[in-house]
């Protein structure tokens, strides 16, 4: 399977984007060293200076209903968030659906693109942006309270070759469960990594804001939040804030 470096280029979402629409073979890698319109969920941006962080894209070809393509990014997130507890020590947690933090701070983020043809998925981006060794005062002071990179964290730097590969290894090992056995057993590690179930929350989406208690992921990876006023929502994509 090919891997294609980049020392700089717009977004390693986008370059497997087009390598995924000319017929690239899942597996397909694209990585680079900076990344000039890095893109966040929500039309937000990713920074990250030259050589400190693991920006990554990964071209995938699951044989899935496009209904369970958050699966995608549950699967993203346990794989990232294992390689790091085994590689660094890091205690680090999920937050649904695709951030890791570790104590509350930001670590990692995971975009996930779909596409689809007639009604069956075409290819699935799943993008890392993983802030490696990234000292404190490189993040601006707008999100210094809210971000922090395993260099910060573990007060040493760390080769992010072997952050790569164990992330790519970890990720293997549970794309063929998933495939081969459904996704119970990663929504159950999810959920360990994850402090999400019995929160209450604050929950942002396109048009509304609300406020309740979370129950539960099912088993599409939509998360199920019961509201202050007793009605249960399944929310499909949004913003969480812990209220306890
Ligand atoms: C988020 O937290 O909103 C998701 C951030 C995802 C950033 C990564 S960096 C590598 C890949 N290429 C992009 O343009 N975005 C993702």
């Amino acid at each position: 399977n090919g891997i294609v470096h980049h020392h700089l280029t717009d977004s390693t979402n986008t370059r497997a984007r087009e390598l995924a629409r000319d017929g690239a073979p899942e597996g397909t890698l694209v990585v680079a060293e900076s990344q000039s319109a890095g893109r966040g969920r929500k039309g937000r941006s990713w920074l990250a200076r030259p050589g400190e962080g693991l920006l990554f894209s990964l071209v995938l070809r699951p044989d899935m209903d496009p209904s369970r393509a958050a699966l995608i990014t549950l699967m993203t997130a346990v794989s990232v968030a294992e390689a790091l507890i085994r590689e660094t020590g890091i205690d680090a947690r999920i937050k649904w659906p695709n951030d890791i933090l570790v104590g509350g701070r930001k670590l990692a983020g995971i975009l996930t693109e779909m596409s689809m043809e007639l009604d069956a998925v075409d290819y699935v981006i799943t993008g890392l942006g993983l802030n490696v060794n990234t000292p404190t005062e490189a993040f601006s002071p707008d999100i210094r309270d809210i971000a922090t990179s395993v260099m910060a964290e573990s007060s040493a730097p760390f080769s992010r070759v072997a952050l790569l590969q164990a992330i790519l290894s970890s990720f293997e090992t549970h794309y063929h469960t998933l495939a081969t056995q459904g996704p119970e057993s990663i929504l159950t590690r999810w959920k360990e990594l994850s402090d999400i179930v019995g929160r209450r929350v604050r929950v942002s989406m396109m048009r509304e804001e609300i406020e309740g208690r979370v129950t539960d992921i099912d088993a599409d990876g939509v998360l199920l939040v019961t509201t202050d006023a007793g009605e249960a929502l399944r929310i499909l994509s949004g913003d969480v804030t812990y209220l306890d």
